[in-house]
């Protein structure tokens, strides 16, 4: 480790090729990178600068811990402003970050979610009575569907009828937007502010939006926001510490935020689990007896091995040092998900899906990352691992699945996520 201000070493080739690679085929890029610089290299990515990534477990805890005021985080997700709006908790950084999460934390409080278990369970089973049997089936978008109709219907509750319909058919469009990575591509060339306004995404956002502000006003012109459990009610009645109500557009953009980080996320993570699991001698049977301990640490395997988003990133604001190195101000340091969950260090054989080794020894904060960490930890981790064992149980006891093919699913890249590269692709048959 060096303690010089340069920054630390990494690939020489042009932005564009560094870039190309990092689009197309990230896990290798990411390994090379590793192999060759260390734990923590410089990477140059089109116009978002410099990333610095670190992968040693104390770097990572540096960057956790650091001081808010000078990681930011929402500054460097500026990418999705065109969908989640300058309020939203995920693009907010200071003390605007911190007043809207405070107003997001409580309906995911644990006991809360129990409360939510029941009507997951409804929907996962409604989705699998639905399922052909015999036919190769790609799980991916029946996942999606599945998650989906939890978040929207968490968030909005059960009153909404013909406008959930409406706001699932508006969502799913716009969704095909957000999931190209063309789309990804331009953003990281024009940048997302000239995307916000252009008239290919506001025919596609626009009508997003006019439902979501319908609802808002529906349910605050309803009344009895006491006796409902779903999440906007809970926030029309949320306060900031001056006593004033969230405007029409935060309630906007942080619905906005909850729907789109919390549902393509866990379904793609519910589509690797079933990919894995069908490849593991027993697994599913050892789920079938109901073992608790397993599923947990089922999901908690399947997160590590194969982590929805590869990396997170704060933006420096000042200088600071990290992993030995004294970095500049402006900066991207990117804690990397990927590759400290395959550190053969922490995780022997690491590249082997092996759901007993969270049995042997609890996930640690600072080697186990999915959900990233400290001040910006994913507000929906408890949320999504709960769903993940609902539907996960579902599935072991209501239907029979087996690969299409018994060759692994390459990981592909969909816009910022990684995903199954045949959409986790089974054939059922009744349970
Ligand atoms: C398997 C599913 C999920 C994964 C892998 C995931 C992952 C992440 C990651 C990596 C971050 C960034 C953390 C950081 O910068 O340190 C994040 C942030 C966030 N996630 Fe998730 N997430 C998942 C599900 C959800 C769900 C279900 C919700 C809500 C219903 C949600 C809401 C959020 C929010 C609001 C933030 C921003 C937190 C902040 O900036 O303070 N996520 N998530």
């Amino acid at each position: 480790m060096s303690t010089d201000t340069a920054l630390p070493p990494g690939p020489r080739a042009p932005r564009a090729v560094q870039t190309l690679a990092w689009m197309t085929r990230p896990m290798p890029f990411m390994e090379r990178c590793r192999a060759r610089y260390g734990d923590t290299f410089t990477v140059r990515i089109a116009q978002e600068g410099t990333w610095v990534f670190v992968s040693h477990p104390d770097a990572v805890k540096q960057v956790f811990t650091g001081d808010p005021a000078v990681l930011h985080a929402g500054i460097a997700n500026r990418i999705l402003r065109p969908w989640l709006g300058d309020e939203s908790v995920l693009l907010l950084d200071g003390a605007g970050h911190m007043a809207q999460r405070k107003l997001l934390l409580p309906p995911f409080h644990g006991e809360r979610m129990q409360r939510y278990g029941e009507q997951m369970e409804q929907i996962a089973s409604a989705e699998v009575a639905t399922w052909p049997t015999g036919e190769p089936m790609a799980m991916w978008p029946r996942m999606q569907a599945v998650t989906l109709e939890i978040i929207v219907r968490t968030i909005f509750g059960e009153a909404e009828g013909e406008r959930l319909q409406r706001l699932r058919a508006r969502l799913r469009e716009s969704a095909e937007l957000t999931t190209d990575w063309r789309t990804m591509l331009a953003m990281a060339t024009i940048g997302p502010d000239r995307i916000a306004k252009a008239n290919i995404f506001r025919r596609r956002m626009d009508p997003v939006d006019a439902v979501v502000y319908e609802a808002i006003a529906a349910r605050r012109a309803d009344g009895d926001l006491e006796g409902r459990d779903d999440i906007l009610s809970m926030l029309l009645q949320a306060r900031h510490e001056d006593g004033s109500p969230m405007t029409d557009v935060e309630l906007r953009d942080e619905l906005m935020t909850l729907l789109i980080a919390g549902h393509e996320t866990t379904a793609t993570s519910l589509s690797w689990a079933i990919e894995r699991l069908l490849r593991t001698d027993g697994a599913m049977d050892r789920l079938r007896s109901g073992d608790e301990d397993y599923l947990d640490a089922v999901v908690k395997e399947t997160l590590r091995l194969r982590p929805v988003l590869p990396i997170v990133v704060r933006k420096l604001q000042a200088p600071m040092e990290i992993g030995g190195w004294s970095l500049p101000a402006g900066v991207t340091v990117a804690p990397c998900i990927h590759l400290v969950h395959r550190r053969e260090d922490v995780y022997p054989q690491a590249a082997r899906f092996r759901p007993e080794r969270f049995l042997e020894k609890p996930a640690g904060t600072y080697t186990w990352l999915p959900f990233g960490g400290g001040v910006r930890r994913c507000l929906g981790a408890a949320f999504a691992q709960f769903e993940m064992k609902t539907v996960l149980r579902v599935l072991a006891n209501e239907v029979r699945l087996s690969p299409a093919r018994p060759e692994s699913e390459p990981v592909r890249r969909r816009a910022i996520t990684l995903t199954p590269g045949r959409g986790a692709e089974v054939v059922a048959s009744a349970a």
